[in-house]
């Protein structure tokens, strides 16, 4: 059905189509039966594909990933869609434009989408008010930055405003600091600065009652030392996790025209250019830590074949952005039906296995 209507879609701007699908979203979840419907069509449950992660039950490993619903006005009724977790966001102390449009491209040769939308958002303060009374079944991430004005040598205190903020309304937090469209943002991925910002989150959570698992979300365009140092970071302090990855600034490999991509200029790149990148760095840092640390996937997850690798990788859960574009919204149920059948099919191979070895054992 989504083959039909999405050249049709794709023929208006992406954003104003962002904001027509965030606005269906917000009245489907706010007009009585309109979650229900949403997961009569939509929603897939089954008991294999139940996660505990960070000591949090999902009910399934594939969730939304940021800069979708940005301000936490859609979660409700994504969650009714069928994804197991969201992470609104990112949100910003302030409320802020981000940058000048167009900010938002499609390339379909390339199934793939450029955005330099630069944070725009309407502040923590927003977001506390859309997330003060939600449903506490549907697991929330909050996904914090900092505002583009606010300079990096003060931005730990951009970072602690909104996880203060945040703190009682959200499941889980990801410091984004991988944003390529935020003047600077990516430039705080190192160890003094993210010590300086993680600190005063780790700081405040040691005095609060409850325990919020901290990620820190990476850039596909570290060195693979970079993200070995990450890694290192996650294993010598409080962080709960990493989020691999954001989106590059490569445009290597592109098919869409080259006057066409030079036309787009800046902008961080998903979709399938960034498969092969994002799995292969949740690898290293599965590998480098012993798969002791939870990490979620992003990046390039277009077909549930490569949602079913991401977890191979080592990733505990998966989040999708451009696939949800590029598919329509049946997207996360194929998802959950392909891992549910890989799943049963892997289990009973290894139930020949088994029996293969005790026939010969006997
Ligand atoms: C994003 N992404 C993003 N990430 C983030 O941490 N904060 C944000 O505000 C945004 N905003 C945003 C807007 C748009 C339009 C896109 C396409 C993406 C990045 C996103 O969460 C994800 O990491 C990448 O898009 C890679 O995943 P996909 O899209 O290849 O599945």
């Amino acid at each position: 059905m989504y083959k039909f209507i999405r050249p049709l879609l794709f023929k208006l701007s992406p954003e104003a189509i962002h904001r027509l699908t965030v606005g269906a979203l917000r009245i489907a979840g706010a007009v009585p039966g309109g979650k229900a419907l949403l997961r009569a069509f939509f929603s897939y449950r089954h008991p294999s594909l139940e996660r505990e992660v960070f000591g949090l039950r999902f009910p399934n490993p594939i969730g939304m990933a940021a800069g979708f619903d940005k301000d936490a006005e859609a979660y409700g009724a994504l969650a009714a869609l069928g994804f197991g977790f969201v992470e609104i966001g990112t949100v910003t102390p302030r409320p802020q434009p981000g940058n000048p449009r167009p900010r938002l491209f499609r390339l379909p040769e390339d199934n793939a989408i450029i955005n330099r939308m630069g944070f725009n958002n309407k502040g923590i303060e927003h977001a506390v008010e859309k997330l003060r009374n939600r449903n506490r079944q549907v697991i929330v991430g909050g996904n914090i930055g900092k505002n583009t004005l606010t300079p990096n040598e003060n931005a730990a205190s951009d970072y602690l405003r909104c996880f203060r903020s945040l703190y009682e309304y959200v499941d889980y937090f990801v410091v984004n600091v991988s944003c390529p469209n935020v003047k600077n943002v990516t430039a705080l991925q190192n160890r003094e600065n993210i010590a300086a910002i993680l600190d005063g989150l780790f700081d405040f959570r040691r005095g609060q009652n409850r325990y919020r698992p901290i990620l820190l979300k990476i850039s596909p365009d570290l060195t693979d030392e970079q993200i070995d140092m990450m890694t290192d970071i996650m294993m010598e302090t409080p962080l709960d996790g990493i989020v691999a990855t954001n989106t590059t600034t490569s445009r290597e490999g592109l098919r869409s025209a080259p006057e066409t991509v030079a036309r787009i200029g800046n902008g961080g790149l998903s979709g399938a250019p960034l498969t092969e990148r994002s799995i292969e760095v949740v690898r290293r840092i599965h590998e480098r830590s012993r798969g002791t640390y939870p990490i979620i996937g992003v990046g390039g997850v277009m077909t549930p074949a490569q949602a079913q690798a991401m977890l191979d990788a080592g990733a505990s859960l998966v989040q999708v952005y451009s696939g949800l574009i590029y598919n329509g919204p049946g997207f996360v149920k194929e998802i959950c039906r392909h891992l549910t059948e890989a799943g049963r099919q892997r289990a009973e191979s290894a139930g020949q296995q088994d029996s293969g070895r005790q026939g010969q054992d006997a």
